[in-house]
């Protein structure tokens, strides 16, 4: 068969081992071809984008962050962004066109790797007559068809690394340190990171926060020890009865089909200041989160992701995605993971976080 494959959405460490383990089995066991589609689905659309994928061009790029295919989150061919004349943008529907490249590369079928912009994208093309299937990828880990998207693991390493380095700072100076952290409108980062680095209160996008009960949370544990805390907040967290914190709006996004948050640290801190003597910085980490070599579990899950999607081109399974379900690596229908999962505030987690003294704010 030949088979097309793309990188879409924001990257993530371990994409291109997806690609590694995909080529590598792919040509092995069944003498696949691989087109490598360039820039996420701008390669499907523009001219001159897709190239041969080789055993060559995977050699030593297990550990390697980013995407050798290179990535777009604003190419979505059905809100494609043309520039007319005059330097005007407009968004058209480019999907046709998609389906055309599709066929003049002659490809027997398409591997998407991406989070549920791109998996939406690769359902809806699907839909068109396209074979599709797909990988789940995204540090966020919101993704309602798996119970683990590989990059996660590794941002979460990475948040747990940058808060063992600010509670030194912290506490030499008895500040308090608020730590923005990526995710969307899911916490699932802000969570386990917050968990792993120490956190003392966590601010979820699920959970609108009081201002007064953070104050609270504080200045009980400072009864026991110096004061100074660690605050972990996602970007999506925003206190109850205010709103999310954008960057930047749709209007000024043309392409993409959600808004830039950014923010909320700094809106915490002006909201605890009148009532705190410590001192409060704020650290935004960021894309430090996307970026690097994967852990080894992502690097584990990542290579078996890529592997494991060849089962479902060999058994047909088009407009489906890999997936891990109950520590087993299974598949679900694409369809699915159009839909957003959510921190279950009323779960497990959170419940032995609040009994280990972490504080959510509400
Ligand atoms: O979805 C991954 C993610 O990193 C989110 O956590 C974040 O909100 C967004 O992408 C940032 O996107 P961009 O790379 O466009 O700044």
């Amino acid at each position: 068969m030949r088979l097309g494959v793309l990188t879409g959405g924001g990257d993530c460490p371990g994409l291109n081992a997806v690609l590694r383990a995909l080529v590598r089995r792919g040509v092995r066991e069944f003498g696949h071809e691989f087109v490598g589609i360039r820039n996420g689905y701008e390669g499907l659309v523009e001219p001159d984008l897709a190239h041969p994928l080789s055993l060559e061009d995977v050699r030593g790029v297990l550990a390697l962050g980013g995407t050798i295919l290179g990535t777009s989150n604003k190419a979505n061919p059905y809100q494609y962004v043309v520039r007319e004349e005059a330097g005007r943008t407009v968004e058209r529907d480019l999907s046709d066109v998609a389906v055309a490249r599709y066929r003049e590369l002659r490809l027997d079928g398409l591997v998407a790797i991406g989070g549920d912009g791109t998996l939406s994208i690769a359902h809806r093309l699907g839909q068109k007559g396209l074979k599709v299937v797909g990988v789940p990828k995204t540090i966020d880990n919101d993704l309602s068809g798996t119970d683990q998207t590989f990059g996660f693991d590794t941002a979460v390493g990475l948040i747990a690394d940058a808060m063992d380095r600010l509670r030194s700072t912290a506490e030499a100076h008895a500040r308090v340190m608020i730590v923005e952290l990526m995710g969307r409108n899911a916490g699932f980062l802000t969570l386990d990171g917050g968990l792993a680095g120490g956190a003392d209160v966590i601010l979820l996008p699920e959970l609108p926060y009081r201002v007064e009960a953070i104050v609270d949370t504080l200045k009980a544990q400072w009864k026991h020890r110096r004061p100074f805390s660690l605050i972990a907040i996602s970007e999506g967290a925003y206190p109850r009865g205010g709103t999310q914190s954008v960057q930047a709006r749709l209007e000024d996004l043309p392409g993409r089909g959600v808004v830039r948050l950014g923010g909320s640290g700094k809106v915490l801190a002006d909201l605890l200041a009148p009532h705190l003597e410590a001192e409060i910085r704020v650290t935004v980490l960021g894309h430090l989160q996307r970026g690097g070599s994967p852990s080894a579990g992502d690097r584990v899950l990542a290579s078996l992701y890529g592997a494991k999607v060849l089962d479902l081109v060999r058994d047909g399974l088009w407009d489906h995605l890999v997936c891990l379900k109950g520590g087993h690596l299974s598949h679900a229908s694409l369809g699915e993971t159009r839909k957003e999962r959510h921190v279950d505030v009323h779960g497990e987690k959170v419940r032995l976080a609040r009994a280990m003294g972490v504080g959510f704010g509400d």
